[in-house]
């Protein structure tokens, strides 16, 4: 296999999106070449009732359509969550909408979830061999309104739930509008208890019960995010993933390429990230699992989401930029 430091600088070469459609791609034609990691053994870590082979996860975003799943399986995850995917196809926002900022390690997004539509997922991953836990991340289309949002979330658990180790509920994505509204008090409340209300009556139909996991924007403050846990506790929501990307520019005010609208990810997100991680970490007081995201690039980072208060991590820009290595690295480093 080519070492992704020979990679990287012919990746670094196109424009953000094509090499990451050429990665996708090569991932899913040509996993069976990729030599396969095992994750690394020891106890499982139950989490969601499920056992975790290791800590580290893929994060949602990276494989929206589920079609990479047997090459990705491959890097040794404990898990690997796809989507986001909406329940009808969508285009998401015109092009270029992915950006590097290479002397951050970081990379500025607003794809707003182009995806092939939930039918696609599935057929997908119907064709794949990947057995270990799946997530499959769910959102609403673009053109949905907000008071009809909890349709297109309850038409994408139904679809998706007999073929999901668990189910993350994405209302923190930025570049779909006012999407960040649902974390809004009244507005959860009302989305919650229709999930969860759901998730009971497909767990008889199906025979299993499938855990939902909320995912979170770091742009909350002290207060929302106390909000928040306290509605994840009431309607006994299963796990929470801290954070999705930021719409603020700490520390880039300087740099005229921060200045793209859309959700920033890597490096510069670890701080405000893990902040939040922290706070819910404190209201929550170990009754719901945390799963940590945002600016992990090294083993030392993953183990600092495990020190405050994460159960398991998930990697996205730190893999642009590290490549599998950091798969390996921050499984050693949370073991
Ligand atoms: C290009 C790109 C697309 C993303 N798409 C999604 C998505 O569809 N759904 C989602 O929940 N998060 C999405 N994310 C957010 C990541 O899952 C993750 O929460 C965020 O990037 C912070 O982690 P990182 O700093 O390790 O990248 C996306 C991130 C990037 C960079």
């Amino acid at each position: 296999m080519v070492p992704y430091a020979l990679l990287r600088p012919l990746l670094f070469r196109l424009d953000a999106e094509t090499a990451h459609d050429l990665t996708i791609a090569g991932l899913s034609r040509f996993s069976c070449l990729l030599p396969r990691t095992t994750p690394v053994a020891g106890p499982p870590i139950r989490v969601m009732g499920l056992d975790f082979p290791n800590r580290v996860g893929l994060a949602a975003g990276l494989d929206k359509n589920g079609e990479a799943i047997d090459g990705l399986g491959r890097l040794g995850f404990g898990h690997l969550e796809v989507g986001t995917v909406t329940p009808r196809p969508q285009a998401g926002n015109p092009k270029p909408r992915l950006f590097r900022l290479i002397g951050e390690r970081a990379l500025i997004n607003r794809m707003g979830f182009n995806n092939g539509g939930v039918d696609a997922l599935l057929a997908h991953l119907e064709r794949a061999s990947y057995r270990g836990i799946l997530g499959i991340n769910i959102g609403k289309n673009a053109d949905t309104p907000l008071d009809h949002a909890a349709e297109d979330y309850l038409a994408c658990l139904e679809r998706v739930f007999p073929h999901a180790s668990y189910v993350t509920v994405n209302i923190s994505s930025p570049n779909t509008r006012d999407l960040r509204k649902l974390q809004d008090s009244a507005q959860l409340e009302a989305l919650l208890s229709q999930l969860k209300a759901r998730q009971a009556e497909l767990t008889q139909r199906h025979g299993r019960y499938v855990p939902l996991a909320l995912k979170i924007a770091p742009d909350l403050d002290a207060s929302g995010i106390g909000a928040i846990a306290d509605a994840l506790r009431r309607h006994r929501i299963d796990a929470v993933i801290a954070t999705n990307t930021t719409v603020a520019r700490d520390g880039l005010a300087q740099l005229a390429e921060a200045r793209q609208p859309g959700g920033l990810s890597g490096a510069p997100l670890f701080e405000r990230a893990t902040a939040v991680l922290t706070l819910l970490a404190g209201a929550l007081a170990g009754e719901i699992p945390l799963i940590a995201v945002g600016g992990v690039d090294s083993g030392a980072a993953a183990a600092a989401k495990i020190a405050a208060g994460a159960q398991l991590v998930q990697l996205y820009t730190g893999l642009i930029f590290r490549g599998p290595e950091l798969v390996r690295e921050c499984i050693a480093a949370t073991r």
